[in-house]
């Protein structure tokens, strides 16, 4: 596959790895638009349990992924427990994840660049892309962090319910045919269960300076 234009930072790693705040901070960094495809594949569960579909039909829930709009994603329904599991259980349909390939390719393919974080960015999505992370961190480490995000947002939850949330969807995500989670061959890991967010984000940094040197350096002219 050709080598996109941009420079294309692919972020990959499972929930509440820390992906997400890395994504976001490395977009600020190096001035680039940032998707979090997880919430395509939660607009889409949540979509589907509003109209009163079946996410285990494949069929119901690729039409919902076909009709979902880049401006739909603005809800914070998407941002809680049920709509996390919702968007695993509608993810592991070949069909949907098919469906939302193009709004995703797209995004990548502007011309400055940009930044995706999710399971398949450095796998599937942007396979060329010339940074690409895996963040991970214990179950432990990123239940007490979505346990303590959910406080926050007012969803009372115990602990022990969140890491067993996260344990399925570990399971459920790395487990299924179509694009299952895991590191592309050329991804770098980065573990950051001992690590605080601005640990996480400097080590993040120092990686994609190195990728982003070599990158200019193979680039012709
Ligand atoms: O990243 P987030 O926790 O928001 O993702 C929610 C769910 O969406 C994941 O557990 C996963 O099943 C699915 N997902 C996916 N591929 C992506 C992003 C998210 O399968 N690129």
């Amino acid at each position: 596959m050709t080598p996109p234009n941009g420079f294309v930072i692919a972020v990959d790693g499972p929930a509440a790895s820390g992906k997400g705040t890395l994504a976001t901070r490395l977009g600020a960094l190096y001035g680039l638009p940032v998707l979090d495809t997880g919430l395509l594949y939660r607009a889409v569960g949540v979509g589907l349990e509003r109209a009163g579909g079946d996410l285990d039909d494949a069929g119901q829930a690729e039409a919902v992924a076909r009709a979902l709009r880049p401006e739909d994603l603005d809800d914070p329904a998407f941002r809680t427990r049920g709509a996390g599991e919702a968007a695993s259980r509608v993810a592991v349909h070949g069909p949907v994840r098919a469906a939302l390939l193009a709004l995703q390719r797209g995004f990548a393919a502007q011309p400055a660049g940009a930044v995706l974080d999710g399971r398949d960015m450095g796998t599937v999505i942007c396979p060329a892309a010339p940074a690409k992370l895996y963040v991970t961190a214990s179950p432990e480490v990123r239940a007490e962090r979505r346990w303590k995000q959910l406080q926050a947002q007012g969803e009372a939850v115990a602990y022990e319910d969140v890491l067993a949330d996260i344990r399925r969807r570990d399971a459920r995500d790395a487990g299924r045919d179509a694009a299952p989670m895991k590191p592309a061959e050329d991804a770098v890991l980065l573990d950051t269960s001992e690590m605080t967010i601005e640990q996480a984000t400097d080590a993040a940094r120092r990686i994609v300076e190195a990728a982003r040197a070599r990158w200019e350096n193979s680039r012709p002219g």
